[in-house]
C-alpha cells in the first residue's frame, strides 16, 4: 500500500525499505523466515538494513560480548544473502541521527501508549529491574524507520504493534509540525511470520527465552537440525491436517515447510501421510537452506576487516539520507 494522508506529500513514488534486527545472540529460524528471507527478496537500491545495536542495549551483556554479537549479526545478514553493494547494511550506533531523532519523538509520545505495548509488558514481567530503555524502545524503533522516508518495513508478526505506533507518531508529528515523515507500512510474510518454539508450539521461537531443543539456530550443525526437527512436539492422533489451534505443533512444522517451499501449509499437509515423513523431508530442506548460509557465515566472520568496511560504507550512505530528514524534523518542531 502506498502512503496516503499526512506524509504523502513527501512521497516521491519510490518504494523505500528499512528493517532492523537486534544483535543479541545467534539468529534463529524465526528471524530467518520472519525477517531475513524477506529482506533479501526485497533488497534493491532503495533498501536499508540495520543491526540495531542501540536496541540491543536493553538486554544485559558485557561490552566485549556485545561487540562480538554486533559482528556476528552483520556476518549473518551478509551470509543470508544481503549484498552491501546493492543497498546499505549498517550498524545503528554509527549513524547518530537515530539517537537524536529518538528524543524528538519521545516528546510526541505519551506514557500511556508505551505502557500498552505487549512486548514491553511481556519482557518487563520477566525482569526484576526494568530499564527505562526497554519502555521507550518502540520510540527508538519508530525513529529508525522514519529517518529513511521508509514506505515498507519487512518484519515478523511480533513487530506489528510497534509499526502501528510508528505510523501514529509519524501522523501526529506531521499534523502538529507540518509534513515531515513518510508514513510506512509493515510487510509480513504470508507464512513464517510467527515461527513457534519446536518444543512449546504455543509460544514463539525467541532469542530471549532459552529452549535448547525448541530453538533452531541458523548456525546449527546438520545433525543438530535433524535432531531438533525429529524431536519437535506434535500430537498423538496422527492425523495430518493444518489446524493451528487444535494441532499447533504440526501446524508449525507445516508452516515452516511451506515458507521454505513457497506453498501453502494445507498443500504441504496433502503431500504427507505420516508425521515422521514430513519431519524427515523438512529436516532435509532446512539443512539444504541453512548449510550454505552457515558456511558463508564462517568465511565472512573470519574477515573482520571486511565487515568493518561494510559497516563504514553503509553508515555513510545511511547518514546521507537520515541527516536531511532529521534536520527537517528538528526545524519543523522548532529547534533553531
Ligand atoms: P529480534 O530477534 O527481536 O531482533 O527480531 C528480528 C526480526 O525477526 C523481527 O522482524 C521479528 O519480527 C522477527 N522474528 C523474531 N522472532 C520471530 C519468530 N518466532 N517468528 C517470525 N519472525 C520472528
Ligand atoms: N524491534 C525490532 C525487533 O525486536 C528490531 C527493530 C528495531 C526494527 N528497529 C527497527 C525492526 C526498525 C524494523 C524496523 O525485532
Amino acid at each position: 500500500m502506498l502512503p496516503e494522508g499526512p506524509g504523502a506529500l513527501l512521497y516521491d513514488g519510490q518504494m523505500a525499505v528499512f528493517s532492523g534486527i537486534q544483535p543479541t545472540g545467534p539468529m534463529h529460524l524465526g528471524n530467518y523466515l520472519g525477517a531475513l528471507k524477506q529482506w533479501v527478496s526485497m533488497q534493491d537500491a532503495e533498501s536499508l538494513y540495520c543491526v540495531v545495536d542501540l536496541h540491543g542495549l536493553t538486554v544485559d551483556s558485557d561490552p566485549a560480548l556485545r561487540r562480538e554479537w554486533s559482528l556476528d549479526a552483520m556476518a549473518s545478514l551478509l551470509a543470508a544473502g544481503l549484498d552491501p553493494s546493492v543497498g546499505p547494511v549498517f550498524l545503528q550506533s554509527r549513524v547518530r541521527y537515530h539517537a537524536q531523532l529518538n528524543w524528538l519523538l519521545e516528546c510526541v509520545t505519551s506514557f500511556g501508549e508505551l505502557g500498552r505495548m505487549t512486548q514491553f509488558k511481556d519482557k518487563s514481567e520477566r525482569q526484576a529491574s526494568v530499564r527505562v530503555g526497554l519502555f521507550t524502545y518502540p520510540v527508538l524503533m519508530a525513529g529508525d524507520v522514519l529517518l529513511y522516508n521508509t514506505t515498507q518495513v519487512p518484519v515478523g508478526e511480533d513487530q506489528r504493534q510497534h509499526l502501528e505506533l510508528t505510523r501514529e507518531l509519524a501522523i501526529r508529528f506531521n499534523n502538529r509540525y507540518g509534513e515531515t515523515f513518510v508514513v510506512p507500512d509493515a510487510v509480513l510474510p504470508s507464512v513464517g511470520a510467527r515461527v513457534m518454539d519446536l518444543q512449546e508450539p504455543t509460544r514463539k521461537m525467541s532469542k530471549s527465552v532459552p529452549s535448547p531443543l525448541g530453538t533452531l539456530y541458523l548456525l546449527d550443525e546438520p545433525a543438530e537440525i535433524e535432531r531438533k526437527v525429529m524431536k519437535a512436539v506434535t500430537d498423538t492422533d496422527g492425523e495430518m491436517r493444518y489446524d493451528p489451534s487444535a494441532k499447533p505443533g504440526l501446524a508449525n512444522l507445516l508452516e515452516i515447510f511451506a515458507a521454505l517451499s513457497e506453498e501453502t501449509p494445507t498443500r504441504v499437509a496433502a503431500r504427507f501421510a505420516r508425521y515422521g515423513e514430513l519431519k524427515k523431508e523438512l529436516a532435509a530442506r532446512l539443512i539444504a537452506t541453512l548449510e550454505p548460509i552457515a558456511a558463508r557465515y564462517r568465511e565472512l566472520r573470519a574477515e573482520e576487516g571486511e565487515i568493518e568496511r561494510v559497516i563504514e560504507a553503509g553508515a555513510a550512505a545511511a547518514a546521507a539520507i537520515a541527516g536531511p530528514v532529521y534536520e527537517r524534523a528538528a526545524r519543523n518542531i522548532g529547534l533553531l
